[in-house]
């Protein structure tokens, strides 16, 4: 039976996809299992237990259940290795599918059958198999996945990853990853405590792979004692699954993330300011759905009427000016939304004291000056620009056309466009009505209240980050 991806869908198509796993809070491609179940459920087709659409048949991917977490298991060359295929059992026994990828050295200790008999799935060995690419290929295997284990971690293989090295295919499916990495260390307690093998895992820790172990004990090789040996399948297999737990309701666990909010005040003297009718509702909806996905964020907030959001790093600040120095101060974070309304204007003559009313002197005269686009100076740096750059349209006629321009000219990769007329009370109201403008089209979003805005977004920008 043909393949089909993704990614070879039309545009329309693609986006559709996207919105729709968004709003059911699922990955795109489980999006479309469920679809596919559906129709199959509709059209009255016996589909045996759960379905899924058929992989390759030379893949030999056992069928798995849409919500099935997946472990690629990379068993590295060392005599640990024989423990590694208990651990495919330990993990299979907790429902989580195993796909296992041999380097060259772990077939001098296991073969690919027996490892490939335990996962019920083929096991992939060599980045240049032209039969393995053309089913998989190392960037799949690297992004099908929900975790990564590596056990046992050789002290080679540690080097390799710390160097950003790709020249096999564990090494190659490692450095194209983007799920979370634990390694299960295991070498000779003279290896482990090399000064480059503490240097490659101080480097690994610092780029957010996870270790387990090494333990100590006696070394199964030589019978010596000390510290190397690897964690047993089971501790393995247990943090395993607490890993996979927590990624499945943190979509954005280790992303960091910007977020403004609220109105700026711009001061005409010590005691009077221009402002504008923004509540930071939405801005602060938006830092709480992220924060509940697991990103690290940091709010930076207008003077606004709202209880601080606990769990966030919150930065107030007052005029515009103060908001882009706290912006460009928190840089670098992958995903920024700026939700502020911040003024255009600022007064350029503000008094240093009260302006006072005098009987019969004439009004005194505001000079306004233009204030820093935040928004765009962020999206158009040239170093340390984040990922997804994210701005609102408030707008009161033609809102998608205005939004589309916006896009362009403030160079940021998202628009969220609504309209902010009097009657629509979105301004400093409770609900929000959304049209999403990219540079691949325009997607409505349902009128719904700003929490839900919130938790549509941040699951688009999951679904976008995994696609990536
Ligand atoms: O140009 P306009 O104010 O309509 O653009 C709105 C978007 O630009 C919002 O995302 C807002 O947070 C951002 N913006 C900004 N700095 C400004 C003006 C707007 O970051 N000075």
């Amino acid at each position: 039976m043909a393949s089909l991806t993704i990614r070879q869908l039309d545009d329309r198509l693609k986006k559709l996809l996207r919105l729709r796993a968004a709003r059911s809070g699922r990955s795109v491609e489980d999006e479309v299992r469920t679809i596919l179940r559906a129709a199959a459920d509709e059209s009255g087709t016996d589909v045996p237990g759960p379905f899924e659409p058929p992989a390759p048949k030379s893949a030999g991917r056992a069928a798995a259940a849409p919500d099935t977490k997946r472990v690629l298991l990379i068993i590295g060359g060392g005599i640990a290795a024989y423990k590694s295929l208990d651990l495919i059992r330990r993990l299979k026994e907790r429902g989580i599918a195993v796909r296992c990828v041999l380097t060259k050295a772990a077939e001098h200790f296991v073969t690919p059958l027996a490892a490939g008999a335990l996962a019920g799935e083929k096991v992939f060995t060599d980045l240049f198999d032209p039969a393995g690419e053309f089913d998989v290929g190392h960037i799949r295997l690297a992004r099908e996945t929900d975790l990564v284990v590596v056990a046992p971690a050789t002290a080679d293989l540690m080097a390799k990853m710390a160097n950003g090295h790709a020249n096999d295919l564990a090494t190659a499916a490692l450095l194209a990853t983007h799920a979370k990495i634990l390694l299960a260390p295991a070498m000779n307690p003279l290896m482990w405590f090399n000064k480059a093998t503490q240097r490659n895992l101080a480097q690994l820790a610092a780029d957010g792979v996870l270790t387990i172990g090494p333990n100590e004990g006696e070394k199964a090789e030589s019978g010596e004692r000390g510290t190397g040996r690897m964690a047993e399948p089971l501790e393995i297999a247990a943090a395993a699954e607490k890993l996979l737990a927590a990624s499945a309701d943190k979509p954005l666990a280790g992303k960091r993330m910007l977020i403004t909010s609220g109105p700026t005040h711009e001061p005409i003297d010590p005691v009077r300011y221009i402002a504008n009718r923004s509540s930071g509702k939405q801005g602060n909806a938006i830092a709480m759905a992220a924060a509940a996905a697991g990103a690290d964020v940091t709010l930076i907030s207008g003077p606004v009427n709202l209880p601080d959001p606990t769990g966030i790093k919150l930065i107030k600040v007052e005029t515009a000016r103060e908001m882009l120095e706290a912006v460009e101060r928190t840089l670098p974070v992958d995903i920024a939304i700026f939700a502020a309304a911040v003024a255009d204007w600022r007064v350029a003559n503000a008094g240093e004291q009260k302006i006072k009313k005098k009987a019969g002197q004439a009004t005194p005269d505001l000079l306004l000056t233009e204030n820093p686009d935040i928004l765009s100076t962020i999206s158009h740096r040239k170093s340390k620009r984040p990922k997804l750059v994210i701005g609102f349209a408030a707008e009161t006629e033609n809102v998608a056309a205005n939004a589309k321009d916006k896009l362009a000219r403030k160079g940021c990769d998202w628009i969220l466009a609504n309209d902010v007329s009097p009657q629509t009370g979105i301004m400093g109201g409770d609900s929000n009505t959304i049209q999403l403008v990219t540079a691949e089209g325009i997607e409505p979003w349902p009128p719904q209240s700003k929490q839900d805005v919130a938790a549509m977004l941040v699951a688009r920008i999951a679904a976008e980050i995994a696609d990536k």
